[in-house]
């Protein structure tokens, strides 16, 4: 676990935050609590994290197409960056399988 938040710390963020300037809120900044929640405080980064916007994957992400700077931000961006950084496979539909949306956020319905 120790091993984990150091490779955050080290590998992960500074690509992120890098990345985040191209965020909807570039200016909020981007650590540990904007993806693990305020639980991080606490020493628990379970994934994906209740305390994210719950996502309703139907029709393409439908119910948030009001958010459609963010769709864009994560679909084009911080997913695949985050799939590179962590050396995972792209989520794949037809096994269920790989690092995607639902590696951060929870399901609505689920
Ligand atoms: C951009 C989003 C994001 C940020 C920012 C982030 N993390 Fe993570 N973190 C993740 C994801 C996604 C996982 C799960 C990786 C996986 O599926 O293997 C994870 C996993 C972890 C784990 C392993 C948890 C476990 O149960 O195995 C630790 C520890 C961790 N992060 C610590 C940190 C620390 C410390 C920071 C701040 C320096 C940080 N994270 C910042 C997204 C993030
Ligand atoms: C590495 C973790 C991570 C992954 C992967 C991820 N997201 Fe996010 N997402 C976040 C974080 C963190 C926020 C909150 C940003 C903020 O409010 O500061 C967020 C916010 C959002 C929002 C904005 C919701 C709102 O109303 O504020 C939408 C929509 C969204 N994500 C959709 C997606 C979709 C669709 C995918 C897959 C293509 C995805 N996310 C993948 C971490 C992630």
């Amino acid at each position: 676990m120790e091993q984990r938040a150091a490779f955050m710390q080290v590998e992960v963020m500074p690509a992120i935050a890098e990345l985040w300037a191209q965020s909807p809120t570039p200016d909020a900044g981007v650590n540990c609590v904007t993806c693990h929640g305020p639980a991080a405080q606490e020493g628990d980064f379970t994934m994906p994290s209740a305390a994210l916007p719950v996502l309703n994957p139907a029709d393409e992400f439908a119910a948030h197409q009001d958010d459609g700077a963010w769709l864009q931000f994560m679909g084009a961006q911080l997913t695949p960056k985050m799939t590179e950084l962590l050396a995972a496979e792209p989520y794949n539909m037809e096994t269920n399988q790989g690092f995607g949306c639902f590696s951060c956020h929870t399901m609505a319905g689920a």
